[in-house]
């Protein structure tokens, strides 16, 4: 059973109020690093939503009115949730096979080549239940919920075929009933070619943009569309025939872009539309220039180049000085990123891509939310949001990458409700 949410609760003394208050646009450039912070700030929430945000003197007798339940943030800093805007959430066991056979030299690509990689955790998947599934899928989201994040996109793409996709997209949809985060479905049926289509892609593409995808998007399993569109794995035109069937089906493109290989992907998110393209460490100036100058949210993943042991990181401050609008997300998965801690990956932007303390906040928040479409209703604390937020048991926002590899949540509220919290 779980417990019925109390009707207001009334986080006081923050140290620091981490607000991002602003139009519910990505922020850029200059802008990337306005926090809107508050000292001695509260939030009172009222059921799932905002209802005032200010100094503790300000709205402390409201609360009393509203018989809040008080949470005392001294020395403590409040913010949004994370919003983590790129998760492979659903996959079967890890790839710890894969991990090893790396640090004894060989690449993420010749592993795959071999039959590991992708492929691996597509069997996996495929002879496991959808209770197996939804079980270590819960286990993990309650991680998430413990570090902070309150918001969680999840890509399918260890099913590779119309059976298995649907599984995960049903465990998905058995998550969002009964888990305590938000999830936000994306397809990712072009995540890798089966092998036994080896030779012939266009039939494995007919198979997705004319069974999976009309299945998914009238049944409404999904809210995006995403290809990994690199060496290996689709090209650009493949990847333009699967997100265009997406759109025809209501589908919002994100893109696996410029990762392993520069292959024009960028170019083709702006020419989609796309909500996002996501890794880009290997992005032309020219791609910078031309994600600037769109709406397509450049979402770094540094966790990924991390665990792969690489030394090349995305171009996070070409970007931002260009005025792209920059998300960071953890990229979980089995191959490549198998960390859920936000909080880390503020780490790595600040350390490897030299982004401030400031403008991984935002990225990890506001424009993360943005990414998802959602930014009118999550990523800052403003009255009429709804009331998803973290308690960090830090007094400075900067030291919560500066502390590397810890977990400062103290508390995780989502809906107006505590899901999370330290003892
Ligand atoms: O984002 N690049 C493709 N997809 C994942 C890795 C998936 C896997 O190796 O299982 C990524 O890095
Ligand atoms: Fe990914």
């Amino acid at each position: 059973m779980t417990p019925s949410p109390p009707r207001a609760l009334f986080l006081h003394s923050a140290a620091q109020l981490l607000t991002l208050a602003g139009p519910p646009v990505p922020r850029r450039g200059p802008a990337l690093g306005e926090l809107g912070i508050m000292r001695d700030g509260a939030v009172l929430t009222w059921r799932d939503k905002i209802l005032r945000v200010g100094r503790t003197r300000e709205l402390a007798g409201e609360a009393r009115r509203l018989r809040a339940r008080l949470v005392d943030c001294r020395g403590r800093v409040v913010m949004p949730g994370f919003i983590d805007s790129h998760t492979h959430l659903v996959f079967a066991g890890n790839r710890v096979e894969d991990f090893e056979r790396r640090i004894c030299g060989a690449t993420y690509e010749e592993i795959a080549r071999a039959g590991g990689g992708i492929a691996r955790s597509a069997r996996l998947v495929a002879e496991a239940t959808e209770h197996e599934l939804v079980a270590q899928a819960r286990r993990v989201l309650d991680e998430f919920a413990a570090h902070g994040t309150t918001t969680v996109e999840v890509k399918t793409g260890y099913g590779l075929d119309v059976a298995n996709e649907m599984k995960i997209l049903r465990v998905i949809r058995k998550l969002q009933r009964t888990a305590l985060l938000e999830l936000v479905p994306t397809l990712l049926a072009a995540h890798a070619l089966p092998a036994k289509y080896r030779g012939r892609p266009q039939a494995y593409l007919r198979l997705i943009t004319q069974q999976l995808i009309p299945q998914v998007g009238r049944k409404k399993l999904a809210r995006f569309i995403d290809c990994f569109c690199d060496r290996g794995a689709f090209t650009v035109s493949q990847c333009r025939q699967v997100l265009a069937a997406g759109l025809r089906y209501g589908l919002i493109p994100r893109i696996h872009a410029e990762q392993l290989a520069r292959t024009g992907a960028c170019r083709l998110a702006v020419e989609l539309g796309a909500a996002s393209a996501d890794h880009l460490d290997q992005s032309s100036d020219a791609d910078v220039q031309t994600l600037a100058q769109s709406d397509v949210v450049a979402t770094l993943l540094p966790a990924a180049n991390f665990h792969l042991g690489l030394r090349q990181y995305a171009p996070a401050r070409k970007l931002i000085e260009a005025g792209a609008a920059v998300a960071l997300a953890t990229d979980f998965n089995p191959g490549t990123s198998p960390t859920l801690n936000m909080q880390f990956i503020l780490s790595l932007a600040c350390s490897q891509m030299r982004m401030t303390p400031a403008e991984a906040v935002s990225a990890a928040t506001i424009n993360a939310a943005y990414s998802l479409r959602c930014a009118n209703r999550l990523g800052s604390l403003e009255p009429g949001k709804q009331a998803d937020l973290v308690v960090m048991a830090v007094c400075d926002h900067r030291e919560i990458p500066y502390y590397l590899a810890w977990n400062h949540c103290a508390m995780t509220v989502k809906r107006g409700r505590i899901i999370h919290s330290q003892a």
